[in-house]
């Protein structure tokens, strides 16, 4: 997860990615590209479950 400062204030301007042990983006199963505003408004998905984090930031682990 990345903040770009205007991206989408709705999910706190993270941008989500998932990238595979040899540096390409993962997709899901469906093939779609697992970047940006990942699965954002689905019931399931990168934003649906850390919606659920703890402090309002969509973070779950804070140092
Ligand atoms: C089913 C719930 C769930 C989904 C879906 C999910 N995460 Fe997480 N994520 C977590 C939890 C819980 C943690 C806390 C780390 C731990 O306890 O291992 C975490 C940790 C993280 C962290 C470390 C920062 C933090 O919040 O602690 C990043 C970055 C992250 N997830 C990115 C993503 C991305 C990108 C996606 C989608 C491709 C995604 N996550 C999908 C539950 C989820």
């Amino acid at each position: 997860m990345l903040k770009r400062p205007g991206y989408d204030p709705e999910t706190k301007d993270w941008f989500w990615a998932k990238f595979k042990a040899d540096g390409s983006l993962d997709t899901n199963p469906k093939g779609m590209m697992l970047a940006g505003k990942v699965a954002k408004g689905k019931p399931k998905g990168c934003i649906a479950c850390h919606s659920a984090a703890p402090g309002g930031d969509f973070m779950f682990l804070r140092n």
